[in-house]
């Protein structure tokens, strides 16, 4: 399979070179060049996750890995479960948080760091990667202690939960961290000036680890088809909405891509908090990003979310129907009401959760039932939840291990000179 760069279709490349590459020239995103439409979707709902999930991707990855080469990425990078948890009569939940830490990415950094380590050939490499919250510690437990990989991370000081910073801070080794004294934002922005320097670039082997690598947006394909597979026993034939809450909306792009394979996904609510631009962008047609504002979604905290053109790329081609999209901003309030309300249903959950909840949970028609992702684990968001809820809540053993560990991040303004010294020392 050959991808090609959404700026400029003259550059195409193979799996391997894409998930090396990151991002194309002038910034643009590598997207699969032809989307096989799967005729035996039902058949493959019957499979197990990992076997099901070799079928799913192995055309993405024709001529760069073999079924069998796959089959042993996935089987070591899917090695827990996506669970689909009911939460009432037409609502349920899909859990992406049983992995090692804890939150949606791990699936696809493991299946990156596993693809990487295949296509490197001993090549020295720099994963640098932005994180609002869960991606640090799920690219740097997936590449922690590879060799010839150095992994470093920028995050907005002051502005993720302390135990999400603990679960990557904490490492040490071939993880480095550096706390920017910007948003999230600032910290996006400095991973691509560093792509943009062609000579930093090329000294340092650099890559990054972000959602904009669509072999982490492959994998996260596969979790959407094992909810369907999972939720089928409870569905009756009611038509399946997708409420994701979105930041980059790399999670979206993964869910439209399975629709165009066949995974018979009805339609999708896009949830965001106060960082609304994609919602606001739906009604009005103008791209009109604010400055980013801090919420207790952190992790949701991107006004100018980099896999947005994907997304439009698929609407516009008709490779998804704009029909099938609805967007809905869900302010700080009812983001807690909604935890409340989750809550007094039995379920615990936590603010991410809580928006993509809210945004679907009145809209549904009786046909209908609707999957809203739970992307981290409730106590990832301890502080937040606790006071939410007025109750404490318990530390998974994950969290619990790195709570007392020290932080090893240095601060850094958000100045591209300092870290093109820092990376280049
Ligand atoms: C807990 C959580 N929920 C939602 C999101 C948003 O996902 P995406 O960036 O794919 O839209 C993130 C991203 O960091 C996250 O960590």
């Amino acid at each position: 399979m050959k991808y090609y760069n959404l700026k400029d279709n003259t550059e195409q490349v193979s799996f391997s070179q894409a998930v090396k590459q990151g991002l194309g020239r002038n910034q643009g995103l590598f997207f699969p060049e032809h989307i096989p439409a799967f005729d035996n979707v039902e058949e493959l709902l019957e499979l197990g996750l990992v076997e099901r999930s070799v079928e799913v991707l192995a055309p993405f990855v024709e001529g760069d890995l073999t079924k069998e080469e796959l089959l042993q990425v996935i089987d070591s990078a899917f090695n827990f479960p996506a669970k689909v948890n009911s939460v009432t009569e037409n609502v349920a939940s899909l859990e992406l948080y049983h992995g090692p830490t804890l939150a949606f990415k791990d699936f696809g950094a493991r299946f990156m760091a596993q693809c990487l380590s295949r296509f490197t050939d001993g090549e020295k490499i720099t994963i640098l990667t932005a994180t609002s919250g869960d991606t640090g510690a799920a690219v740097a437990h997936a590449f922690h202690g590879l060799d010839n990989i150095e992994v470093v991370i920028l995050y907005p000081k002051g502005k993720i939960s302390l135990l999400q910073e603990k679960m990557f801070t904490t490492l040490g080794g071939n993880i480095r961290t550096i706390a920017i004294e910007g948003s999230f934002d600032d910290c996006q922005a400095l991973v691509k000036q560093s792509f943009d320097d062609k000579e930093l670039a090329k000294a340092i082997g650099l890559n990054s680890a972000n959602s904009i690598n669509i072999s982490r947006l492959l994998a996260q394909i596969c979790y959407y088809f094992e909810a369907l597979a999972q939720l089928k026993a409870q569905q009756n034939d009611k038509k399946v909405v997708l409420s994701v809450p979105s930041g980059n909306f790399g999670n979206l792009t993964a869910a439209m891509l399975a629709k165009a394979l066949g995974l018979p996904i009805e339609r999708f609510v896009a949830a965001t908090n106060a960082n609304d631009t994609v919602p606001r962008y739906l009604q009005t047609g103008e791209w009109a990003p604010n400055d980013t504002v801090a919420t207790i979604s952190n992790a949701m905290d991107v006004s100018n979310p980099n896999n947005w053109p994907r997304i439009e790329f698929m609407l516009q081609e008709g490779i998804i129907d704009k029909s099938s999209l609805t967007s809905k901003m869900i302010d700080e309030e009812q983001t807690q009401a909604a935890v409340i309300a989750l809550n007094n249903l039995g379920y615990l959950s936590e603010p991410h959760g809580g928006v993509a909840y809210k945004a679907m949970v009145n809209e549904l028609s009786e046909d209908e039932v609707g999957l809203f992702l739970g992307t981290a684990h409730p106590a990832k968001f301890k502080e937040v939840v606790e006071s939410i809820l007025g109750c404490p809540l318990a530390l998974p053993k994950e969290l619990a291990d790195c709570a007392s560990e020290q932080i090893l991040s240095i601060d850094m303004a958000p100045d591209f000179a300092e870290l093109r010294k820092f990376l280049l020392a």
